[in-house]
């Protein structure tokens, strides 16, 4: 039997769904019951009505899944697929925050830890950041962890005070304004599609700046023949099966989370198979990290 029919068998078996983020490999992305950004999967693991959950993503991703849907099981490919930025803000500093902003509002990227969005206020995604922000009472924000998506919002939202973080991602980040230009020159005509998660440099040629569902949907509507993209591979696969005809190139050929390419059809069957990688977490921590994703998913309507 092959490895994608048992996964189809096993997904019966187990009563299952299966979510991957666009990052992942391609292969993985044509099983999957449902492929999108950040802000997507969330709201389809919120409302998900199988027993099982399968997340193809890192682990910010499977976590956010079982914080709001707890009575699931919540099982991953591979339980050692980070995101390195996740891990990048720090619960004291966000406490001293606190205490000098007292209007603050914590504002949590995503991409995180449960521990660093049990100390927020409302999680955020590239998606909806904007959005987000402009509905928050709140003039002071501390945005965590991304620093390149916070200066982003920041600049969208002049009427508000925003107090960065040096947290990035090492994908985005070394898409470099010089390897933009160089693959300009490559392809003249293209349009230029970038992630937030871009420095501002990147940003601030961009002819499009969103997340990777937003890159996809201007893609598709655009009347451009050939885009260049600044944002992790994996989204050109989503790009290419939406615009079989048009051209996407990226602007360097590393645009690679390591992360994310640890999720392979093997690892996906085995976690089926075994209901291994579970995915567990403290109830303390689970409690308070559901408010900041349930205010997103209210806010980001
Ligand atoms: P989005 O799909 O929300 O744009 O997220 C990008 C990302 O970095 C996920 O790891
Ligand atoms: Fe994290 Fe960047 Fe990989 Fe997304 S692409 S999972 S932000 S390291």
């Amino acid at each position: 039997m092959s490895t994608i029919d048992k996964i189809k068998d096993l997904k019966k078996q187990r009563d299952a769904v299966i979510l991957a983020h666009y990052y992942v490999d391609d292969e993985v992305q044509k099983i999957a019951d449902f492929v999108g950004d950040s802000f997507y999967l969330s709201k389809i693991a919120a409302a998900a009505e199988a027993k099982t959950i399968l997340f193809c993503g890192v682990s910010f991703m499977g976590e956010s899944a079982k914080i709001l849907s707890p009575q699931k099981t919540v099982i991953m490919p591979d339980l050692g697929a980070d995101c390195p930025m996740a891990h990048m803000a720090d619960p004291a500093k966000i406490a001293q925050m606190r205490r000098e902003y007292p209007d603050l509002a914590v504002v949590c990227y995503i991409n995180s830890t449960a521990a660093l969005k049990a100390c927020s206020d409302v999680c955020v995604t590239s998606s909806n950041a904007l959005k987000i922000i402009k509905a928050l009472p709140n003039r002071d924000i501390y945005f965590i962890p991304d620093e390149n998506l916070g200066r982003y919002v920041a600049s969208k939202v002049p009427q508000k005070h925003f107090i960065f973080n040096d947290g990035f991602c090492h994908v985005h980040k070394e898409i470099t304004a010089q390897d933009v230009r160089q693959a300009k020159k490559a392809h003249s005509k293209a349009e230029l599609l970038v992630h937030p998660e871009c420095t501002p440099d990147v940003t601030g040629i961009a002819d499009y700046i969103g997340s990777t569902s937003g890159i996809i949907d201007y893609a598709t509507e655009s009347k451009a023949e050939e885009f260049i993209v600044c944002t992790e591979l994996g989204v050109l696969y989503e790009l290419k099966r939406k615009n079989p005809r048009k051209r996407f190139y990226p602007a360097k050929k590393q645009q690679c989370c390591p992360d994310m390419k640890r999720i392979s059809l093997e690892k996906v069957a085995e976690a089926l198979e075994q209901m291994s990688n579970v995915v567990e977490m403290e109830e303390e921590i689970r409690l308070l990290a559901k408010k900041p994703l349930e205010r997103m998913l209210e806010l980001g309507q």
